[in-house]
């Protein structure tokens, strides 16, 4: 298994290309089962997670064409032609699911599209239990039938699907995903309540009218979906990547160096820029993204609470996390989202860091420095706090379970090292 190995305490400077955001693409790729006609996404970003959602849809029968390069700077963004003509298989195997849990997103156009779905319940992970029971209740609203059987969601809709109402009990990003594909499709109006407002949700939900969807309240908490008989193609552009733009901005901030970055928008990140600002790091708004600029001296310790858009992401929390780990005092951060994201702190403390968790918070108090360390990732995000650590940490850090990163960050390595980064992958 590669490893990745840094030798940490220099200051980065320099410019990074911002890709499409993996969270985004994933719903988008699955809205192409919604129509015969084909769906082009492009900026679409090259990653291990898109390779698996790729897969997926292959086997329901979509035909996949990839075209080069997005004009976006010419060397991040694909082009992605899908045409599901045909859906030869309505199943999504364990095999495919186990790997990545988005998979489960191909439940509600399927249904939509073809009254029935077998799509196998995708099980724990790291970082909870993450059931998709909201997934279901809201597939029932529009009339679905469900049973689980044999570790498999069978979804029914011989008649098709009915426009209802749903109401989340909590908020959901892919419950909202699946809801909003499948009531695209179904005959008559659905109401999404307390419906996830992420820009990905946007993204999905503006893609789907390019697609010839009726969808009101685009942004809001409240979705009005008027369902259409048929779906048609479309050309669609993925919204810039707000985790990977946070997370190099933290690199800057954490290495006290000045990074720019690019394709990308900063209102997709005020929550986490607002306390990067608290914190004394220096953030300025230009053309294509940001620049960001930071300095050990005058870093501080700030709280943060994770919550679901416009709050401060949890896919954030580990990242930011590393960068409290070497401010000026203490901080407190606090994960409401998930009930297991604090699996990096154990690996953290291996660097030096001086951490508590209690319950759902984490006292960080800052330290003066870290030390590299041997240190293994547990999932995406655990993983890329762990290259921020060692960014900043004197001597060498080498990260195992690579893979994790593999599936969210496109080129990290080459990406830092172009600012100045001693970072390398090992092959093993
Ligand atoms: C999406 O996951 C993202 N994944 C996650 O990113 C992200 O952390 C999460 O949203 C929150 O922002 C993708 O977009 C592919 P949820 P999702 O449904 O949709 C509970 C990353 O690192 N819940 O909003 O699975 C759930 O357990 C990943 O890129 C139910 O109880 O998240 C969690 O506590 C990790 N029942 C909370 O809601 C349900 O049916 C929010 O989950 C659904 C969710």
């Amino acid at each position: 298994m590669d490893k990745i190995k840094i030798s940490g305490g220099r200051r980065l400077q320099g410019k990074i290309a911002i890709g499409g955001a993996k969270n985004a693409a994933l719903p988008l790729m699955a809205a192409s089962l919604l129509t015969d006609d084909t769906l082009s996404l492009s900026n679409l970003p090259h990653l291990d997670d898109i390779t698996s959602m790729a897969k997926l849809l292959t086997q329901h029968g979509v035909s996949l064409h990839l075209n080069g390069h997005a004009p976006n700077g010419g060397h991040t963004g694909r082009v992605l032609d899908m045409r599901a003509k045909e859906i030869v298989s309505t199943t999504a195997p364990y095999d495919l699911v186990r790997k990545m849990r988005a998979s489960v997103l191909v439940l509600g156009p399927l249904v939509a599209r073809c009254g029935v779905a077998r799509v196998s319940l995708p099980g724990g992970c790291a970082i909870g239990n993450r059931p998709v029971d909201l997934h279901l209740k809201a597939l029932e609203a529009m009339g679905a039938e469900i049973i689980l059987t044999e570790g498999y969601i069978e979804a029914r809709a011989p008649e098709g699907l009915k426009g209802g109402h749903i109401l989340f009990p909590q908020v959901t990003v892919g419950g909202t995903e699946n809801a909003l594909m499948a009531a695209s499709l179904a005959d008559g109006v659905t109401v999404i309540a307390n419906a996830a407002r992420e820009p990905e949700i946007i993204d999905l939900a503006h893609c789907l009218v390019a697609m010839g969807a009726e969808i009101d309240g685009i942004g809001t908490d409240t979705l009005k979906v008027t369902g259409k008989p048929r779906l048609h193609g479309a050309e669609y552009s993925v919204v810039p990547d707000r985790i990977e733009t946070g997370t190099y901005a933290i690199a800057a901030a954490i290495t006290g160096g000045e990074i720019e970055l690019t394709g990308t928008r900063i209102d997709l990140v005020e929550a986490l820029i607002d306390v990067m600002r608290m914190a004394g790091v220096v953030v300025e708004a230009t053309d294509t993204g940001m620049i960001v600029r930071g300095n050990r001296a005058t870093l501080k310790g700030v709280d943060v609470m994770t919550e679901p858009f416009p709050g401060f992401p949890t896919d954030m929390q580990a990242q930011f996390m590393a960068l409290m780990a070497v401010a000026n005092g203490a901080s407190m951060i606090t994960e409401t989202i998930f009930e297991n994201r604090f699996m990096h702190v154990p690996e953290l403390s291996r660097m030096g860091t001086d951490i508590n968790v209690h319950g759902r918070s984490a006292i960080v108090r800052g330290v003066s420095k870290l030390s590299g360390a041997e240190v293994m990732a547990t999932d995406l995000r655990a993983s890329v706090s762990m290259v921020l650590a060692g960014l900043a940490a004197e001597g060498e850090t080498v990260i195992s379970r690579v893979y994790h990163l593999d599936r969210g960050y496109e080129r990290l390595e080459e990406k830092l090292a172009a600012c100045g980064a001693q970072i390398e992958r090992v092959k093993g």
